[in-house]
């Protein structure tokens, strides 16, 4: 059920709406504040910003990550952020007034019929931070092999985890993948870069 506040959740500030969030869900957020600008940077420096004309994004909460990518995105390119807290869809629906921005109330696991539904294709990047670790494994796989499919030849899977759970199934899907580690983050995060198999002609994404 929505927060309730005198404020429109569009207005509330977004590091208390999250916080307030998790004390509500903590397993669905995993964290009690939003990524760090550390965390982001490591996670988006993979992208080829010029080539990417389609992004999704899972669990985009308060949209820390949503805004960056916004900002730094091509202007044809549109970002399709799927969430499942009611808060965070309508707070980013009333905050981000910015018509590349997609925002749908559902989970990662729908992606494949939600890009299909708006027209947007196969995807670029897919980004996520959403807790791998606390869902059922068969959830966490059909997640990981959707977004495969979802992504075009040369895509990539950026993942941000507090636990490494997830790279078993990242690394038995996906045709290679990349891992780091961003200490500056509360708390520490696994970055996976995981990639598709690139097309006949090598091109990536
Ligand atoms: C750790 S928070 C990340 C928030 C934000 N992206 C950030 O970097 O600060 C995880 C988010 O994933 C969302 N979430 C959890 N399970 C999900 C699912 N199956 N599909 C979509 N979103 C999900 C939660 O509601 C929460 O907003």
């Amino acid at each position: 059920m929505p927060t309730r506040s005198k404020q429109p959740v569009h207005r509330q500030h977004p590091i208390l709406l999250f916080s307030r969030n998790f004390i509500k869900h903590p397993r669905m957020l995993g964290s009690v504040i939003p990524s760090s600008r550390f965390l982001i940077g490591q996670v988006l420096k993979q992208v080829d910003w010029e080539r990417a004309r389609v992004f999704v994004e899972y669990g985009p909460g308060v949209g820390t990550i949503t805004r960056h990518v916004l900002k730094r995105m091509h202007r044809d390119a549109q970002v399709l952020v799927l969430e499942t807290n009611g808060d965070f869809v309508e707070y980013l629906r009333g905050a981000i007034p910015d018509p590349r921005l997609h925002v749908v109330h559902g989970s990662a696991a729908d992606v494949e019929r939600v890009l299909e539904e708006r027209g947007l294709g196969k995807a670029d990047y897919a980004i996520s931070g959403i807790p791998f670790s606390t869902m059922p494994a068969d959830l966490r796989e059909s997640i990981v092999q959707s977004t495969h499919d979802a992504l075009r030849p040369g895509g990539a899977f950026l993942v941000y985890q507090f636990s490494s759970k997830v790279r078993a199934d990242l690394e038995r899907v996906f045709a290679s993948m990349d891992t780091s580690f961003e200490p500056l983050n509360v708390p520490p995060a696994h970055v996976f870069v995981a990639r598709t198999r690139t097309n006949g002609a090598g091109t990536p994404a």
